[in-house]
């Protein structure tokens, strides 16, 4: 174990925050047992007091430790995709702290597979531990996939005097969206229910537990993650079909507009753009730094090339849309002048 990792699970231990890598995102974690430490995560982030927090754990955790009456699907989709971006929704134990499942009776629970997020997990507790971690960025901002990310972020709360006494560099993560969250707390009633969509499908679980993950009905869980206007940059974000990008760009710049371009098809030169894979894994793992990027350059509007809406794009669109929401017609105000400059 490395002299970092040791010091900042010791720091975990004293209650202070340490931001870790994981493959999905940046977490922003806190000893998941001491409330008064998770409270911080709260007042880092800016974060309601009534959203819940995920509980990641290190592998071969004991489950019976954290959740209660759990059912046999929840024992097989961990053992299918733990370490992973997994997130299982379950009743929680009862020394669960509030601050923890939000005052619900559920908890999140996630075994993440960055080696460094392990790491911290075996170091942190003697491996017995849970750390409570949110995605590491301000409420509503855009998730980090990257430990610069997490600095840009929260610069004068890092170090001995700030609330964060860590930043684990882990590199850019891989996957580069927030894990799938099946919810399994109303099994028997309500079968498993799909809260995030993510890097692990519906079908992969389905082909697990023999059981298709259902959509979110009004009776869910609330998640923070799902407000519909999460993960949302400073400058609007505009969504556009592949077929109609070339014309609003041409119309946009026509009409003096400032365009930062996110695109996987070729397409001309913008004032910025960023263009990313044309795979939906590829296209995961550099969305975030892409938006981060493009919400630094000065421009009027984010246009995004929509991506393919089946299955496997499910997360990439899932987080496009909140990004946009509240941007309708801004493209069209753009172009007749009917946004002020
Ligand atoms: O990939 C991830 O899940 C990342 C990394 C750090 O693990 N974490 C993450 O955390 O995205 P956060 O807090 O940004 O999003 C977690 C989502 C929130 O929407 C929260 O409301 C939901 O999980 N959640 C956590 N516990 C829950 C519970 N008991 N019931 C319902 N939703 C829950
Ligand atoms: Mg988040």
């Amino acid at each position: 174990m490395t002299d970092v990792i040791k010091a900042a699970a010791l720091a975990l231990e004293a209650g202070r925050l340490v931001a870790l890598p994981t493959e999905t995102v940046y977490g922003l974690g806190a000893d998941a047992e001491n409330p008064a430490a998770v409270a911080a995560i709260y007042a880092a982030k800016g974060r309601p007091q009534d959203h819940p927090v995920i509980v990641h754990v290190a592998p071969g955790v004991d489950l019976d430790y954290w959740a209660t009456d759990i059912p046999s699907e929840a024992r097989q989709l961990a053992d299918a995709f733990w370490p992973g971006p997994l997130t299982m929704i379950l009743k929680r134990a009862p020394h669960i702290p509030d601050a923890v499942s939000g005052g619900q009776d559920t908890v999140g629970i996630r075994c993440p597979s960055h080696p460094v997020a392990i790491e911290l997990l075996q170091a942190f507790k003697g491996g017995k531990g849970g750390i409570a971690a949110p995605s590491a960025n301000k409420f509503g901002a855009v998730s980090p996939t990257t430990a610069q990310h997490v600095r840009d972020e929260f610069g004068d709360d890092i170090g001995e005097h700030g609330r964060i006494a860590f930043v684990l560099d882990g590199g850019q993560s891989e996957v580069g969206i927030e894990s799938t969250i099946v919810d399994l707390s109303r099994l028997a009633t309500h079968g498993p229910v799909l809260l995030r969509p993510g890097h692990i499908s519906a079908d992969a679980i389905a082909a697990v537990i023999d059981q298709v993950p259902a959509r979110p009905d009004a009776a869910a869980p609330r998640a923070s993650g799902t407000l519909e206007s999460h993960y949302a940059p400073h400058t609007p974000v505009a969504m556009q079909d592949t077929a109609t990008l070339a014309d609003t760009l041409s119309r946009l710049q026509e009409a003096g507009r400032k365009v930062a371009l996110i695109h996987y098809s070729d397409l001309a030169a913008t004032h910025a753009a960023v263009r990313l894979p044309a795979s939906p894994e590829g296209f995961a793992h550099a969305l975030y730094a892409a938006l981060r990027a493009m919400d630094g350059a000065g421009a009027d509007v984010i246009l995004v090339e929509a991506p393919p809406q089946d299955g496997p794009w499910l997360g990439v669109n899932d987080r496009l849309r909140r990004a946009a929401h509240g941007s309708t017609g801004i493209v069209h105000g753009l172009i007749n002048n009917t946004t002020a400059l």
